[in-house]
């Protein structure tokens, strides 16, 4: 796989974006950043080509994929009714991070819906997708550039680690700003729902929509981000109350030979086989550097990673999400 970084100078851009768009018109598929994660696209328009993510992620066929675009006119391609509430989100969260679920044009192929009537689509923020998608004058069909279930991407070298083997191309755009996948809002029902929380938290857009939103998950149709044990690291992980965790390492340490602790405050005691990893101490910046830490752990072979629980407010919400599916893995 290639990887190319982005933002050296006007020419060497250039010629990547050249690249990249040629490959995409032929039907092959291309790895760029976007502001959450890294992204795994394929010409939403060519079916064949989004059948080549299915098969480089190993993902199930019945999991629908997010569309790309570069600007709200494509929107009527791709969706059969767009309620008014969409100009308002898209007015105030787009390009950004915010995933939209909205009913299916009739022509839209089960292989990008899951064979569900509904279709997600997002505009997304980074310069480096931006002008992907507008050099490429057309959708792409991107979910994380990542095999199924494992931790999102957000650099390039990650991209590079998970799926070299069966990608041609990645853009470098540097690590990924927010580092979290984009919150997602189904419209489709009686009252929007959120089906995936993110960066763009519950508060502001339940202000834009003037109500609060709802997070029942019943009946909500499928997510794979929301199966319990996505986004797990291969380590076991633990999530304990700060106050538990001297108490806990001890016995822990019978168990377990090698143990790494994230933690937002550092060290108090010390203890012989562990290991501290210190978190930032807010929710942007911790979710921004979690999956590269998980990932950055994985490859130290700790036997297990404890980490101090998260606070239970709105702010949290996404991280504590992505953690406790990241600890919901049976090892
Ligand atoms: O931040 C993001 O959203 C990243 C970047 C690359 O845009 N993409 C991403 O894609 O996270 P993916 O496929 O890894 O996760 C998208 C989630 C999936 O869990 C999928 O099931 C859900 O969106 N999804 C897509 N279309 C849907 C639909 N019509 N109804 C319900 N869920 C849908
Ligand atoms: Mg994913």
């Amino acid at each position: 796989m290639k990887s190319i970084k982005m933002g050296k100078n006007p020419s060497s851009d250039a010629a990547a974006y050249k690249h990249a768009v040629s490959l995409l018109k032929a039907g092959e598929l291309v790895a760029f950043p976007t502001e959450t994660v890294y992204g795994l696209g394929a010409d939403a328009n060519n079916l064949m080509a989004v059948a080549k993510i299915f098969a480089a992620k190993q993902r199930p066929a019945n999991h629908p994929v997010i569309i790309h675009i570069a600007n709200i006119a494509a929107l009527s391609h791709w969706v059969s009714e767009i309620p008014e509430v969409v100009y308002q989100l898209a007015d105030k969260f787009w390009p950004g991070a915010l995933t939209l679920i909205l009913p299916a044009a009739d022509h839209v192929a089960p292989i990008i819906t899951g064979g569900q009537k509904t279709i997600g689509i997002r505009m997304p923020g980074h310069p480096v997708a931006r002008k992907l998608l507008t050099l490429f004058d057309g959708a792409l069909a991107a979910p994380s550039a990542n095999r199924f279930g494992r931790i999102s991407p957000t650099s390039a070298d990650h991209v590079v680690e998970e799926l070299s083997d069966t990608v041609d191309l990645v853009l470098d755009g540097g690590q990924c700003v927010l580092g979290l996948e984009s919150t997602i809002i189904d419209l489709t029902s009686d009252k929007p729902r959120i089906l995936r929380p993110g960066p763009i938290s519950i508060d502001q857009i339940s202000e834009v929509l003037g109500e609060t939103l709802s997070t029942n998950q019943n009946n909500a149709p499928r997510v794979s981000g929301s199966l319990p044990v996505h986004y797990a690291p291969q380590t076991p992980m633990k999530i304990i109350t700060a106050d538990e965790i001297e108490e806990k390492l001890q016995q822990l340490l019978e168990q377990y030979n090698n143990i790494v602790v994230m933690s937002r405050k550092p060290y108090t005691s010390y203890f012989p086989h562990v290991t501290w990893q210190v978190m930032p101490e807010n929710p942007q910046n911790y979710g921004q550097q979690l999956y590269a830490q998980l990932r950055n752990l994985d490859h130290l072979a700790f036997d297990l990673i404890l980490v101090e629980e998260l606070p239970h407010d709105n702010d949290w919400f996404a991280v504590r999400d992505r953690l406790n599916r990241a600890a919901a893995k049976v090892n």
